[in-house]
């Protein structure tokens, strides 16, 4: 008996709830009236909509405006959030891919998520690049927490450029602790450019000469490389990369984790440190010790000036996360280049069928 009445307050108070968030949002509505006001997210017009749900919009502490109703964008970033989460929970790895997948589209022509469009009949686009080629992932995942957004934040459409950055955001918040803010407003292209990937991305095999006149290109200096490249303290390197001794560092070679030679598609992994799942200093450390995996990451030790970038990131945490996060930042504001069409897809890996003007 006491069961059922505690069961039944707990209903009362959840619909309370509800009701006091509905009442909070038409109250907010109201007292916007001169400005033009978004329709109601269909969910929270439907009759079945659940509490939980309109909790997950007002939750409190969250971004919101003055009268308390958390704002669209909020709504996109936890819809994505919720998707990232998920994937990493099951598979540890995907928070490097993800960060990764972010790198190779915005370092390609801007973030415009060239990257994420397939190739088809009559159009070929970046995931066939010699960067991208059975390595880039977490396709599926940006689609996921695109859809979840277009299903819980329907009157704020979001690109699927601005899916890829919160996404590895939220990775590196995940892994670090660490964050920093990611604004809305990037556009998809309608198109890509194979080309472009094929040589304006890094390879392993790059000496520092190459690497920090690509960089350069893109607006990064020294510094910058070195702090990007520590996303190397997260994920690894694939066997078929490795075997082949331009990519790797050749102290390297000896007890190398790989049965050597492997085809293109072989699954073995070595950790790019030999800590892949943690967000630490373990990578610039070795680096110091000439243990680098990588022949590019090796090239770090080669200029005093990115030499002394890693021993400062060896030596403070803090150092390291705040100049990786503000050069995140910049990489994800990297522009799409000029002239090219714009849209917001509305399916990440095909183009929207109605063409759009060039924004
Ligand atoms: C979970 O990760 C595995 C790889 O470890 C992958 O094959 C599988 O598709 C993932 N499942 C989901 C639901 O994402
Ligand atoms: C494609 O990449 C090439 C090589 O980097 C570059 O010259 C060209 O401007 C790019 N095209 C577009 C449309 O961005
Ligand atoms: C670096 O690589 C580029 C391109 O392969 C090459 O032209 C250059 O000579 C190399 N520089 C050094 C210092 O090895
Ligand atoms: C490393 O640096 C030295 C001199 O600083 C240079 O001679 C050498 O070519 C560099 N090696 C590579 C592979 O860039
Ligand atoms: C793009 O390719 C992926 C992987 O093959 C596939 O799952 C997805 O459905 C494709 N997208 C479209 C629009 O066909």
């Amino acid at each position: 008996m006491a069961s059922i009445v505690s069961r039944l307050s707990l209903a009362l108070s959840l619909i309370a709830l509800a009701l006091a968030g509905y009442s909070i949002y038409q109250h907010t509505q109201s007292a916007m009236e001169s400005q033009p006001i978004k329709a109601l997210p269909a969910w929270l017009q439907l009759p079945t909509f659940q509490s939980a749900n309109v909790l997950s919009y007002y939750p409190s502490g969250r971004k919101s405006s003055p009268a308390g109703m958390l704002s669209d964008e909020a709504c996109v970033f936890s819809a994505v959030k919720e998707v990232v989460d998920a994937a990493i929970d099951n598979e540890t790895r995907m928070g490097a891919s993800l960060i990764r997948l972010f790198f190779h589209d915005c370092f390609v022509d801007g973030c415009d998520a060239g990257l994420l469009l397939n190739d088809t009949a009559t159009f070929t686009g970046e995931q066939t690049a010699f960067g991208n080629l059975n390595s880039v992932r977490g396709f599926e995942v940006i689609e996921q927490a695109k859809q979840n957004a277009v299903a819980k934040c329907a009157d704020t459409p979001v690109s699927c450029a601005d899916i890829l950055s919160i996404a590895a955001r939220d990775s590196f918040e995940r892994f670090s602790g660490a964050t920093y803010t990611v604004t809305l407003g990037r556009l998809d292209a309608r198109t890509a450019n194979l080309t472009g990937a094929n040589t304006q991305l890094v390879g392993p095999s790059e000496n520092l000469t190459e690497q920090v006149r690509k960089f350069g290109i893109k607006g990064f200096n020294e510094r910058e490389l070195v702090a990007l490249l520590g996303s190397h303290t997260l994920g690894f390197a694939r066997c078929p990369v490795l075997c082949d001794n331009r990519n790797i560092n050749p102290v390297r070679v000896p007890g190398l984790q790989c049965n050597c030679p492997v085809t293109n598609t072989d699954p073995g992994l070595v950790g790019l440190d030999p800590t892949p799942d943690t967000f630490d200093q373990r990578y610039y450390s070795d680096l110091v010790s000439g243990q680098g995996l990588l022949f590019s990451d090796q090239q770090l030790m080669n200029s005093t000036t990115t030499s002394d970038a890693v021993t400062t990131y060896r030596d403070s945490i803090d150092t390291f996360l705040a100049d990786f996060a503000a050069a995140m930042v910049k990489m994800s504001n990297l522009p799409p280049s000029a002239g090219v069409e714009l849209e917001i897809r509305d399916v990440c890996s095909r183009v929207n069928d109605v063409s759009v003007a060039s924004v």
